[in-house]
């Protein structure tokens, strides 16, 4: 597991960006963390690493927005979704077994359907300031690798 810290939403981006940086198609990020934990801001930078030059907003009404990169990337966002059975209709198998990077907010709600290589982030506000801690748990080889290729940033904020 890789832990690292942020001061400010810029360099919970610049995190995302790295991360963003070092994926490609048919890799899933799982993001959880509380209400205004920094999911979409962290999701805004991966977009960045991956060349998508559209503004990430949060898909409230949608479930899921796509965006053109280097590689396409789904952004799903589950809050809202009051059943996994929500995500068989909408085709999830398409996103999540395609070509593109799956990024998917509140994630724990739908654990049941994510494939058992991941990448697991959990951001916690555990100050209530501007402080983040972002754990980093990747399952199998690949997501190893993008983890370690995060190290170099284990001293940001720290
Ligand atoms: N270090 C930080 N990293 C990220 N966001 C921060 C940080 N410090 C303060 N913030 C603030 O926290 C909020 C994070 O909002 P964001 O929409 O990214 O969270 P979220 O986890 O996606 O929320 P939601 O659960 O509503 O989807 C923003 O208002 C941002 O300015
Ligand atoms: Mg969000």
């Amino acid at each position: 597991m890789l832990k690292i810290y942020t001061g400010s939403p810029e360099e919970t981006v610049e995190i995302g960006k790295q991360l963003g940086k070092l994926l490609n198609s048919g890799n899933i990020v799982c993001l959880t963390g509380d209400l205004g934990a920094g999911k979409t801001a962290f999701t805004q930078g991966i977009a960045k690493g991956l060349g998508v030059k559209d503004y990430v907003t949060s898909p409230t009404y949608t479930i899921i927005n796509e965006y053109e990169g280097r590689v396409p990337l789904y952004h799903f966002d589950v809050y809202r979704l009051n059943d996994v059975e929500e995500m068989h209709e909408l085709g999830y198998e398409e996103y999540f077994f395609g070509d593109g990077v799956v990024v998917l907010e509140w994630a724990d709600s739908v654990r049941d359907i994510i494939p058992p290589e991941r990448l697991w982030i959990t951001i916690l506000n555990t100050k209530g300031d501007n402080s983040r801690e972002i754990l980093m748990e990747p399952t199998g080889e690949v997501y190893q690798k993008i983890v370690k290729g995060m190290e170099p940033n284990e001293s940001i904020g720290s």
